[in-house]
């Protein structure tokens, strides 16, 4: 059933008047962005129940009103502790505004100690996670002993939290942090006197930060989304401030310390990883954090710094760092082929075509010459070198099925790039051993008893994985039935109240709580899987669970790396509490619940196929394109029928609808507005 209307494009003047007066209003999406608003971010609470021995009007570092005086007569008082609450994880160097100060009765000015931390558990007199615990390295090490060190002059003067030492190897500082709480105190370290002592005063006038991620305020967006369910709206914009929080000028000062500084990545804009640590870029995350960066802000030379980045260290034998960590050689077998989804994304949501004049020739030669030189000739499967591991250096050696599904998955994208760049030769040859690793996958690597993929096949080995499978759907290597069936197996063995495990209990066998750990980055796969399989409802769940624990967790908002068994922070303190990898609910969303896909480079072509459950009855949104952003609204009406709206840009085409759904396939031109009714 299907209806198409197409709204004149002169429209009535009066309404013209009305949508201006509407303009001037503050669009509904704003009030979900959560970037502060200007690059110096204030604390909102002091959490009073920490605050220990003589400190006066400590409320004064949250309303200004009066000075806050921290006093210790000498070392055996008390130590006067201080914690304030930025009210939500954030990113960059603490300035602290003094007031003046006095020493007290050993030698030295008074110091500062500063512990620092994501989530409130993890708070104690050190902080979470300093680079300095961090092996020697480029930059060189610094010993902070896990907190940061003021000697507080005798004036007034503002303080800014910089990465060194203020004498020389004593009184060290960490310099940027990714926190929400702040502990601060009146004391110093023994090995920091004579300049430093844990007795006198400091006055303190103000607590601020200098935000050092993307300042993503609604004048940033590109593009934005919206529907009738609140907390999924709140989500999308959860994944882009977590993503701002790690989009970032490459510095030495603020980088993972283990020999990740490059030369050729300095002063670049690029996506870290998290925004406590690494603070590295890796091509694996940006399966899904490019995604995040290209649907919601103008920042895609990010990405493209990366990819070039990267490829520009490929090897003689045609792999490709994962990332600048030690020096270009840790070594990831899997992490070569997300650099070629990654290019597809690139090429594909930002149109710009002749990154391929450039990289054609390094995906080629990880293709032809890097994957085939591992894999086992007898099975077509991709077998991992010894030595090497994956996103998250998981124990399964040979031939895991998550490498393959992932390697087919390459091997199809490449294949779409090399059609468009007029190598249809390539696209040929790599189609056809897609399909030679997706027979040899199924016929491996199938499980009859249960209806899905073995994690891998060996002696003993009894687990399903939800890369493996989720991949193997995404890839085409599933047909209908068995996407279905794997798809049922891992809803019945992997949900747990805070998402999909990354593993059923099989997984166990290789380290114990496997079958409890949560990575809402490879969860993206799989709601990705669910939404192609049209089980809109099995995705929503499982995105409602992970997404809807960690926003209801603290330090809330921001996206963890990994979660562990019954919800927990899965590293404990080490874990990054806002990483860019776990920010799939904004392209889940914009990509199946919005529906909007580019088909060719540029979105020169796209489609629109909202796949959608009973309880979400409308969405808005734009995806910004080379050409100018494509706006989409649909509704739900009582009878489940889709009315879908469509304004696309004036040079492009498109279908709305898919067969696969009920609908039929409208094909419209941009520069006008269409409405389609589906269902
Ligand atoms: C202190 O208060 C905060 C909220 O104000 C609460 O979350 C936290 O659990 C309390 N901590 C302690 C140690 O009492
Ligand atoms: C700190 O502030 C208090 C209250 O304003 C004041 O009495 C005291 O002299 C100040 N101390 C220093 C060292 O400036
Ligand atoms: C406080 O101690 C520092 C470091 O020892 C010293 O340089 C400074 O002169 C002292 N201030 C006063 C007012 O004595
Ligand atoms: C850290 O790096 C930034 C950018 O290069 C620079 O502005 C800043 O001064 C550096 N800080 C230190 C302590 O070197
Ligand atoms: C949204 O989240 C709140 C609190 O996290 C919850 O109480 C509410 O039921 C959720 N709404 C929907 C529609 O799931
Ligand atoms: C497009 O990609 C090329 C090659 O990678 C690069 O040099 C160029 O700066 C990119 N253009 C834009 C507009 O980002
Ligand atoms: C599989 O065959 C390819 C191409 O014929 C060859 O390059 C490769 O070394 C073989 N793989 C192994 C593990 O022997
Ligand atoms: C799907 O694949 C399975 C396994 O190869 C096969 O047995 C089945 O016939 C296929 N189903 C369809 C509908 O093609
Ligand atoms: C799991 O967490 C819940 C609260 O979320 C708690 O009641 C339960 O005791 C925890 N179980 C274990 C084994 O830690
Ligand atoms: C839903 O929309 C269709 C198509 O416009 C229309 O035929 C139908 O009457 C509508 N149903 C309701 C309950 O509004």
């Amino acid at each position: 059933m299907l209806e198409l209307s197409l709204a004149s494009a002169l429209w009535p003047v009066a309404f013209t008047l009305h949508f201006l007066a509407l303009a001037q209003a503050q669009p509904s999406w704003q009030q979900y962005v959560r970037s502060p608003p200007s690059n110096i971010v204030h604390p909102k609470t002091i959490l009073s129940n920490y605050t220990k021995g003589n400190i006066k009007n400590a409320d004064g570092l949250v309303t200004g009103a009066a000075t806050t005086v921290f006093t210790r007569v000498s070392s055996s008082d008390e130590t006067p502790v201080l914690v304030v609450d930025f009210g939500q994880n954030v990113v960059g160097q603490l300035l602290l505004e003094f007031a003046g100060s006095a020493n007290g009765t050993s030698q030295g000015f008074p110091g500062i100690r500063l512990a620092f931390s994501e989530a409130l558990e993890y708070l104690t007199d050190r902080s979470d996670y300093t680079r300095s615990d961090r092996a020697d390295g480029n930059p060189p090490k610094i010993v902070t002993t896990g907190t940061d060190q003021v000697a507080v002059k005798n004036r007034q003067y503002t303080w800014e939290d910089q990465w060194g030492c203020e004498y020389d190897g004593q009184v060290c500082s960490d310099g940027l942090h990714g926190f929400r709480y702040v502990r601060i105190s009146l004391d110093a370290l023994t090995t920091d006197a004579p300049y430093a002592s844990p007795g006198g005063q400091v006055n303190i006038s103000s607590v601020g930060l200098r935000w050092s991620g993307y300042l993503g305020t609604p004048d940033t967006f590109t593009g934005w989304f919206e529907c009738s369910d609140a907390n999924l709206t709140q989500w999308w914009y959860d994944g882009v401030y977590t993503l701002d929080m790690g989009t970032t000028i490459f510095s030495a000062n603020d980088t993972e310390p283990r020999d990740a500084t490059s030369p050729s990545l300095l002063g670049k804009l690029v996506l870290q990883d998290g925004a406590k640590r690494d603070r590295d870029p890796y091509i694996g995350d940006l399966a899904v954090s490019s995604l995040t960066s290209y649907l919601s802000h103008d920042t895609s030379e990010a990405s493209l710094n990366i990819l070039e980045d990267l490829a520009a260290h490929q090897r003689a034998d045609g792999w490709i760092p994962p990332a600048s960590i030690v020096n270009y050689e840790l070594t990831l077998f899997d992490y070569p082929l997300y650099w070629i989804t990654c290019s597809w994304d690139y090429v594909f949501y930002t149109g710009n075509t002749s990154y391929l004049d450039t990289h054609y020739l390094v995906m080629l030669k990880i293709l032809d010459t890097y994957y085939p030189a591992h894999t086992d000739n007898a099975t077509q499967l991709l077998v991992r070198p010894d030595g090497y591991g994956d996103f998250a250096f998981l124990p399964r050696p040979g031939s895991a099925a998550y490498y393959s599904a992932l390697y087919v998955l390459a091997l199809n994208k490449a294949a779409s790039l090399a059609e468009f760049y007029g190598q249809p030769a390539d696209a040929a040859r790599w189609e056809a051993r897609a399909a030679a690793v997706s027979q040899g996958f199924q016929n491996t690597l199938w499980d009859a008893s249960v209806s899905a993929y073995f994690d891998r096949k060996c002696d003993g080995c009894t687990a399903h994985a939800q890369d493996g499978n989720s991949l193997a759907i995404l890839a085409g290597i599933a047909n209908a039935t068995t996407a279905s069936a794997a798809l049922e197996y891992l809803a019945g063995h992997t949900a747990r109240f805070y998402g999909n495990a990354f593993y059923d209990a099989g997984g166990d066998v290789l380290q114990n709580g496997f079958s409890d750990r949560v990575y809402a980055f490879i969860s993206y796969f799989e709601a990705a899987a669910r939404f192609e399989s049209l089980d809109a409802a099995g995705a929503i769940s499982m995105i409602r669970r992970t997404w809807g624990w960690m926003a209801s967790q603290d330090p809330g908002i921001t996206h963890w790396e990994g979660i562990g068994t019954n919800g927990t922070k899965y590293e404990a303190a080490d874990t990054s509490l806002s990483h860019g990898w776990s920010t799939g609910i904004t392209p889940l969303l914009t990509t199946y619940v919005l529906g909007v896909k580019p088909t060719k480079p540029g979105f020169s072509e796209w489609t629109v196929n909202p796949v959608v459950t009973n309880d979400i009855l409308w969405a808005n949104g734009v995806v910004p394109t080379p050409h100018g952003p494509l706006e989409v609204s649909w509704q739900q009406n009582q009878t489940g029928k889709l009315i879908v709206t469509v304004h696309a840009p004036s040079g492009t085409t498109g279908t709305i609808g898919d067969p696969g759904v009920g609908g039929e396939k409208v094909q419209v031109s941009g520069g006008r507005k269409t409405v389609v009714t589906l269902g």
